[in-house]
């Protein structure tokens, strides 16, 4: 039942701090260790493995680009990242010491598991990431990581995809564990960051209100742009699926550095451009550079919605919009900046009176090539 929200995606974004929490729920210690206890991979499997692929679909292909970001930077081990459509159909390199990643909410996507038996051909090892206990992909593979999102019921993959990010990070964590790592301390600390993660995705939900009040607003636009670098790349990318899978609207994401390469020819005056800006407390030149960028599109006559960090003052001046979130460190910023373009997504598309839980022409499970 929807548990008196309006739709199920409501309810499903309203869970997602107690998806987070469920997730990482007896797999983080408190000491900072990790255990993975469904992961039947040995210690010295995962440190023969030279190279990994993760490899999903639509949204789920949103939180492997996250680990990419993520995995190489906490284990220096080097990570392709594939839509699995395209995957088998090229000749991809993989061996024994390749570990593949698949991850599927619903176990049952056809394209990801063609992948995932490609790449057991070649002998690789398979690490399954999904939310259905006992579904084909993970009993088809060699290890699996269970997301615990709970039964998720609207098309739009809300809570499942936070609890994919979370889970990435899990394994990113580990892999850095058992190979010894550069980045001992931050790994620490990145483990400590994680577990307070769902109060500040609570905080984010408590303060949505006026999201709502844009996305009424929002509801007649043309089209949406989305920017982001580093992590928040695939944040653009998944805030512009959820709104063209909801509300049927013209939305594209973009790693704000290639708008200049064309893309920023579509921005008219009033054209709304959402802008996710990493920490000004990360890498200064991450922040430096999407500052810039909020500038260039606003100078074009766009209309910005900014989603910054409480405090982050530079960004202000350039805001049409702003949407505050707590502060995170940068790997781990798509667990709250997410948060706001799916409210957007399911607003705007209530708005302009579509079935928010069923899209037209969508199915929950794809299990057709
Ligand atoms: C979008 C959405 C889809 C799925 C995709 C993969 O909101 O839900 O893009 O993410 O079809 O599905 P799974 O994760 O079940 O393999």
């Amino acid at each position: 039942e929807k548990g008196g929200y309006d739709y199920f995606m409501l309810k499903e974004i309203a869970e997602q701090p107690q998806a987070v929490a469920d997730t990482l729920r007896g797999r983080l210690t408190d000491s900072g260790d990790l255990t993975l206890d469904e992961v039947r991979l040995t210690d010295q499997d995962l440190r023969d493995i030279d190279k990994i692929f993760v490899i999903a679909c639509g949204t789920s292909y949103h939180a492997a680009l996250v680990a990419k970001y993520a995995i190489e930077h906490w284990t220096r081990i080097s990570v392709e990242v594939e839509l699995a459509s395209e995957f088998r159909y090229r000749d991809p390199v993989l061996d024994r010491s390749t570990l593949v990643i698949v991850i599927s909410q619903s176990g049952e996507t056809m394209d990801t598991l063609m992948a995932l038996r490609h790449a057991k051909e070649q002998k690789a090892r398979v690490l399954a990431i999904s939310n259905t206990n006992g579904s084909t992909i993970p009993r088809e593979s060699d290890a699996v990581l269970y997301t615990h999102a709970g039964p998720e019921v609207a098309v739009a993959s809300t809570k499942a995809f936070l609890t994919q990010v979370v889970a990435v990070y899990l394994v990113g964590l580990l892999l850095a564990q058992v190979r010894g790592i550069k980045y001992a301390d931050e790994v620490a600390a990145v483990v400590q960051q994680l577990q307070k993660m769902p109060e500040k995705i609570s905080a984010v939900l408590a303060t949505m209100e006026p999201v709502r009040e844009l996305a009424r607003d929002l509801a007649s636009a043309q089209q949406v742009l989305f920017l982001g670098r580093h992590v928040g790349y695939p944040v653009a990318l998944e805030g512009a699926l959820k709104l063209k899978e909801l509300a049927y609207m013209h939305a594209e994401g973009f790693a704000a550095g290639e708008l200049k390469h064309g893309p920023i020819s579509l921005i008219e005056a009033g054209t709304p451009v959402v802008i996710t800006v990493p920490s000004p407390r990360g890498r200064a030149i991450l922040h430096d550079k999407i500052v810039s960028n909020i500038q260039e599109v606003r100078a074009r006559g766009a209309r910005t919605i900014v989603i910054a960090e409480e405090g982050d003052e530079a960004v202000a001046p350039y805001a049409d919009h702003m949407i505050r979130v707590p502060h995170t460190p940068t790997l781990l910023a798509p667990l709250v900046t997410t948060v706001p373009l799916q409210v957007l997504a399911c607003e705007i598309a209530a708005a302009r009176g579509h079935d928010v839980d069923q899209p037209r022409n969508l199915a929950k499970s794809v299990t057709v090539e």
